[in-house]
């Protein structure tokens, strides 16, 4: 495939444009329980304006757009009063939940190599449950990860165990506030408490639940404190992209001070260009996010974000009772916000996520680690709540459905083939790729039903899983190298 020689007409633009996402998942319906949070069709106008406006602007140098810095002072300054802060409290708008916690991670890692410079492999303390972002920022910042266990009944962490897996190359301990996977609030003010003692830094991922907590607590809910108000957090970090209802690409980190914000800066005026100074990962990017999260906050404001806080908290309860009612569905531990998990007793919960995906749902499979069983999670958006009692009509049809299925035969053979294999040197790629085929995985092309997919991931070891789906990702970016050129021109290869 080639740019086409000649460019297209508007119209047959945006046609084909919007072709391309006819199988894509139909979240504006409201049937959709994951990845999109929906803010409506008139903060959606709203937020789409502020964007486009913003576009092109380059945050790479904000002295040149004064306006860009602006945003991105407000921003910090709201989200500081939002979670604790004071007059000391610095932060910097990210990409994301995975940005804000890369630079937590430098952040530390930095400040350890100037305050404790005999630590060599620096090491952080996560409970099991905390995001995988921080392993990812880890490996890509050469810091050793330590994962501790967690209570198994409430899914929060086991502070003792945190206490005793601290060494001296010990730099940060790490609390969620919400949890993804199970929607719990750590024990904030112990994990703080511990830090302090220690000496040691200690962030809280507010990605999930920075937003909407506050306004929950505010609600009369038992939200225990959780951010830079408690002694001993260094840092937080909080998603707009998810319950502010910004568009992707929103989010910050905040730091109790200027000291210790100062070591997630990067400089660099070591090569021949202009001198790079960036305040978090990327250099050049759009201020459309930046300028979409202030449009937003300031679309709803306060009111109405206390108004979908009640009204998800409300729909989240009413939708956890009926799981909990249906014998062979629990849900796990007790959710702290609008998200939740739920395990299945005598089916395949696997199967029941494809029976709902059969009926027009969209919930996310999750599969088994630590303390945590293989399980099904759903985020509740506002937009999801006309339809409580239809998902909860189907979800028991889709137990009942799921009842008959069997378990795949691959997972017996794969857990015969890893039982007992040393996983430490990486797994034979052939032995991958004729997995994934047995799996009807083949060239990038997911089956219609996952089940058995979920079955076999959900039975393989942890390395096992990851270098599948490597393998799997890495056949799926696959260049459209044969497709002809909008104008009709086949690539020459
Ligand atoms: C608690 C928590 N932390 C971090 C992240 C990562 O955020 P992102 O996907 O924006 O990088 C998520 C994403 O769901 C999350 O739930």
């Amino acid at each position: 495939m080639q740019i086409p020689a000649t460019g297209l007409d508007n119209d047959t633009l945006f046609n084909t444009l919007e072709g391309f996402r006819a199988r894509d998942l139909t979240w504006r319906d409201g049937r959709t329980w994951a990845y999109v949070y929906d803010p409506g069709a008139d903060a959606e106008a709203v937020i789409k304006k502020a964007f486009t406006m913003y576009l092109s602007e380059n945050g790479l140098d904000p002295t040149s757009f004064p306006s860009i810095l602006k945003l991105e002072n407000e921003l910090i300054a709201m989200a500081s009063t939002h979670l604790g802060g004071d007059a000391k409290t610095v932060g910097n708008f990210t990409s994301g939940g995975t940005e804000s916690i890369i630079c937590a991670v430098k952040a530390a890692r930095d400040h350890a190599r100037a305050t404790r410079p005999e630590i060599t492999r620096p090491e952080i303390i996560l409970p099991e449950t905390a995001h995988a972002a921080f392993q990812k920022a880890a490996h890509y910042l050469g810091v050793e990860v330590v994962v501790t266990a967690i209570d198994p009944k409430s899914y929060k962490a086991d502070v003792e165990a945190m206490r005793a897996a601290i060494t001296e190359n010990t730099i940060l301990l790490v609390g969620s506030a919400v949890s993804f996977a199970h929607c719990v609030i750590d024990p904030i003010t112990e994990i703080a408490a511990l830090a302090a003692e220690k000496g040691l830094l200690c962030h809280v991922d507010a990605c999930m639940g920075g937003f909407l907590l506050p306004y929950y607590k505010r609600l009369g809910e038992p939200v225990p404190d959780f951010d830079l108000s408690v002694p001993g957090v260094t840092s937080i970090s909080m998603d707009f992209h998810k319950y502010a209802f910004a568009a992707k690409g929103a989010s910050v980190i905040l730091y109790k001070d200027k000291e210790l914000r100062r070591f997630q800066m990067y400089a660099c005026s070591n090569w021949s260009g202009y001198t790079i100074i960036n305040s978090a990962v990327q250099s050049s990017k759009s201020a459309g996010p930046l300028a979409g999260a202030w449009a937003v906050l300031h679309h709803f404001g306060e009111d109405g974000y206390l108004d979908i806080a009640r009204r998800v908290c409300e729909g989240t309860k009413r939708l956890c009772d009926g799981i909990n009612a249906i014998p062979e569905l629990e849900i796990m531990g007790v959710p702290e916000m609008n998200l939740f998990a739920f395990t299945a007793e005598g089916v395949d919960i696997f199967h029941v996520s494809d029976e709902m995906k059969a009926r027009g749902w969209f919930i996310q499979p999750q599969l088994c680690y630590g303390a945590s069983k293989e399980n099904v999670h759903v985020s509740v958006n506002p937009a999801c709540l006309q339809w409580v009692d239809d998902f909860l009509r189907d979800l028991a049809l889709s137990v009942e459905a799921a009842k008959g299925l069997p378990t795949s035969p691959l997972v017996a053979i794969v857990q015969g083939m890893f039982g007992s294999m040393d996983l430490s040197q990486g797994i034979d790629p052939g032995a991958v790729k004729q997995m994934l085929e047995l799996g009807g995985i083949k060239d990038g092309a997911l089956p219609e039903r996952l089940a058995e997919v979920n079955q076999v991931l959900n039975a393989l070891p942890v390395p096992a899983r990851e270098q599948l789906l490597v393998t799997f990702f890495n056949d799926l970016y696959t260049p459209a190298h044969d497709q002809p050129t909008r104008n009709g021109v086949v690539a020459a290869s």
